[in-house]
C-alpha cells in the first residue's frame, strides 16, 4: 500500500511527544527524509550527531512551520535573503544568517549562524505546526552516505536508534535543499539543490557560487558525501559502452545511465534512468542503493548532460564519486 501524504492524529501525537521528551524523530521533507530533534534541546540535538556518527562540530539545519519564525532563530535578516524566503518557503530552499540570541551551539556547531529552512512536505508542515517550535534535522542517513528518500532507508540505515519515523512515502524532489548564505548581506550559493542559481539570481541579483575562505563550513560540500560503498567512476558519455564492456570482463558492473545498454551484456546491472533531469534527481540515491547492493565491485555512472536542471545531480554525484568505497570517508577527506 503506498504510503499517506499525511499522518494520523495518533501518529503525530506520538511524534510531537517524542521530541518533546528529547527523543529523535525521522519524518519526510520534500527533498529527504529529516533525523529530527527538538532545536531548543541542546541534549536532543546531540544525540542527532551519536546517531548519525556525525562530528559534533558540524551544523544542522533548523526547520520552521513558517516564515513568521524566522525572527526567532535569525537575528539579522537582509532584504535579499527575506524575499527569498518570500518566493521560495515553503520549499527546497536553506538560508544561512547570523543566528539569534539563544540558538545553541549543538544546532550552529558553534559558529555565529544559523541554517534555516521551512519545508513544504504536508507531514513535515503538520509535524512543525504541532510542535510549533523550530526542529533541527540533517539528512537521515548515516553520516557521509546517501541521503534517505523513502522510510524503508531510514528504518535500513538507522535501525532501532530512531523509534519514531513518519512514513510520508518517496521524498517528491530526492535531492538535498539549495544552500544560500548571507554573509555582510551578499548571497552565496553554497550547496545545489532545486532551486536553481538561475531563480535566485531573479530574486536577488548577484549570487556568487561556492564556498569561499570565509564562508561558513558546510560539511556535506565536502568531497566525500553522498556515497556509496561501492566504488563509483563517473564515465564520459560516449566512453561508456566500451568501459562497461571492459569492467565486466573481470567482475560484475553497475551502471547508472540515462539511457539503456546497446547491448546486453552478462555480469551487468544496467539502470537507465532516463534523461528528463527532475525524475532523475528523484530517483538518484535510491538507484545508488540498488547498485550499492548489486554485488558488483564498480559502479559506473554515465556523465550526466549539461544545463541548470543537472546542476545538483552533477555535485552529488561527483561527491559520490570522491567519496564512494572509502572505508571512512569523512575522516580521510572531511576538509573542515
Ligand atoms: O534538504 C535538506 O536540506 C535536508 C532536509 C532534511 O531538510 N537536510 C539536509 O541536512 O540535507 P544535512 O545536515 O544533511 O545538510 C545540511 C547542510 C550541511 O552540509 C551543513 O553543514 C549545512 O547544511 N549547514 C547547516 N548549518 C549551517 C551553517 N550555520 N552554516 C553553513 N552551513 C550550514
Ligand atoms: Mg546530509
Amino acid at each position: 500500500m503506498a504510503a499517506e501524504l499525511t499522518a494520523t492524529p495518533e501518529q503525530l501525537e506520538a511524534a510531537v511527544a517524542s521530541l518533546r521528551a528529547g527523543e529523535l524523530v525521522a519524518f519526510p521533507t520534500e527533498t529527504v527524509y529529516g533525523l529530527g530533534a527538538d532545536a531548543r534541546n541542546p541534549a536532543a540535538v546531540r544525540r542527532i550527531f551519536e546517531v548519525k556518527g556525525r562530528p559534533a562540530h558540524h551544523p544542522v539545519i533548523v526547520h520552521l512551520a513558517r516564515l513568521g519564525q524566522l525572527r526567532d532563530w535569525a537575528r539579522d535578516v537582509p532584504p535579499a535573503a527575506l524575499l527569498l524566503a518570500q518566493r521560495f518557503w515553503p520549499g527546497p530552499l536553506t538560508l544561512v544568517l547570523p543566528r539569534a540570541p539563544g540558538v545553541s551551539d549543538a544546532v550552529t556547531g558553534g559558529q555565529d549562524t544559523v541554517a534555516l529552512r521551512v519545508p513544504s512536505h504536508p507531514m513535515a508542515q503538520q509535524l512543525l505546526v504541532a510542535f510549533q517550535s523550530g526542529i533541527a534535522a540533517p539528512s537521515a542517513n548515516r553520516y557521509g552516505r546517501v541521503s534517505p528518500t523513502r522510510a524503508e532507508h531510514v528504518r535500513e540505515e538507522l535501525g532501532s536508534a530512531v523509534k519514531v519515523i513518519l512514513d510520508g512515502g518517496d521524498c517528491p524532489i530526492g535531492l538535498e535543499s539549495t544552500i544560500v548564505s548571507f554573509q555582510v548581506g551578499r548571497a552565496r550559493l553554497l550547496r545545489p539543490g532545486a532551486v536553481t542559481a538561475e531563480q535566485i539570481r531573479q530574486v536577488v541579483g548577484e549570487l556568487e557560487v561556492g564556498a569561499d575562505e570565509a564562508s561558513p563550513r558546510v560539511p556535506g560540500s565536502t568531497a566525500a558525501h553522498y556515497a556509496p560503498a561501492t566504488p563509483l567512476t563517473i564515465v564520459p558519455a560516449a566512453q561508456l559502452d566500451a568501459q562497461v564492456a571492459a569492467s565486466a570482463r573481470s567482475a560484475p558492473v553497475a551502471v547508472l545511465a540515462w539511457r539503456p545498454p546497446l547491448e546486453a551484456l552478462a555480469a551487468v546491472t544496467w539502470i537507465n534512468a532516463g534523461k528528463i533531469a527532475a525524475r532523475y534527481g528523484h530517483d538518484l540515491y535510491n538507484h545508488l542503493r540498488t547498485l550499492d547492493k548489486a554485488g558488483c565491485r564498480r559502479i559506473l555512472v554515465q556523465e550526466v548532460p549539461e544545463g541548470e536542471d543537472w546542476v545538483a545531480i552533477r555535485d552529488r554525484l561527483r561527491r559520490a564519486a570522491a567519496g564512494a568505497g572509502l572505508e571512512d570517508a569523512e575522516t580521510e577527506v572531511e576538509a573542515t
